[in-house]
């Protein structure tokens, strides 16, 4: 494979960690992984894995559960299916069943047999990533784009500068106990060196109100570091530990990203992308944006004329 040109590594490797409980979307997520929750017709980690093809990663690592059968199905072949679809002659839902995983491009199932947190998760992907730079995505994150998608901007940003990259975006102050918070120096374009990084911190001892986004490139250092992490927040072995000690070791930059973060993790985050994805789709927008306005109209809830 031939390298893009570039002073360092460019990652190949990404990592979805997939094994929570969803607990926020019960009932649903009884039966269905909350990552496969759709916006219009793909489920949320479709547009994960899309954004890591786009920045180039050829292998994808998995980390789910024993409970989240729903996801490696998913991206299994679906020769039945398929055959069917080829009878019928329906040319393009063949093609969108054929590409959820693109040629040449692989997926790899590790189980993390225990929840101990997301730094525990990444730390999961060890033997499969070995000793390169990687990325991990974080697929209740959504992040909308009409230019280049956000993975692809760091990875970019990364192969460059030869530093961890790591997504951010600012937030209300009131909202730091949601997030990954950090400290950074001065901002040179996209972005700053990080200083600081703690998980979670209330408003009034957060170091800033730039928040972590779920979107990271890291060096493989990390996993020496994640082993050796006790668990932090929550009780969990939280990334955010981990990378606040490589911060004394290496390079790392918060990076903000162009485009529209929406938080699938909750309902109106949810909700939200829903309504982006249907006002920015090419065959629904005119009539979403009618219906939009008429549910609006006859609830009351706005005064249009
Ligand atoms: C995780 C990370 C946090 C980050 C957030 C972004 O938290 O631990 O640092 O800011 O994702 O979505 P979680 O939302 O899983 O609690």
């Amino acid at each position: 494979m031939t390298q893009a040109s570039g002073a360092h590594r460019r990652i190949r490797k990404a990592v979805f960690p997939v094994a929570g409980l969803g607990t926020r979307f019960l009932p649903a997520t009884k039966t269905v992984p909350k990552e496969m929750l759709p916006i219009i017709d793909r489920p949320l980690i479709q547009y994960a894995v899309d954004e890591a093809v786009e920045a180039g990663c050829d292998t994808l690592i998995f980390i789910t559960n024993r409970y989240k059968h729903a996801v490696a199905d998913y991206f299994d072949k679906a020769y039945e299916l398929e055959q069917k679809l080829e009878k019928a002659g329906k040319q393009q839902q063949l093609e969108m069943v054929r590409n959820v995983l693109p040629d040449g491009v692989r997926a790899v199932f590790v189980t993390q047999a225990e929840a101990l947190g997301l730094g525990h998760a990444v730390l999961c992907a060890k033997p499969i990533i070995g000793d390169e730079p990687f990325a991990v995505l974080l697929p209740d994150d959504l992040i909308w784009n009409r230019g280049d998608g956000a993975l692809r901007q760091m990875a970019d940003a990364a192969e460059a500068s030869g530093a961890s990259m790591i997504a951010v975006q600012d937030v209300p102050r009131e909202q730091t106990g949601s997030y990954g918070i950090v400290a950074t120096d001065a901002f040179e374009g996209r972005s700053g060196r990080i200083r600081a990084m703690v998980e979670k911190p209330k408003p009034e001892v957060a170091p800033s109100n730039l928040a972590v986004v779920g979107r990271y490139v890291l060096d493989p250092r990390i996993f020496d570091l994640l082993e050796s992490t006790s668990p932090g927040a929550g009780g969990e072995i939280q990334l955010t530990d981990a990378i606040a000690r490589l911060l004394d070791e290496k390079p790392v930059h918060a990076f903000r990203f162009q485009g529209t973060r929406f938080d699938c993790g909750t309902h109106i985050g949810l909700i939200e992308a829903t309504i982006r994805y249907a006002l920015d789709h090419e065959k629904l927008s005119d009539a979403a944006a009618q219906l939009m306005q008429s549910a609006l109209k006859e609830l009351g809830v706005l005064e249009l004329d």
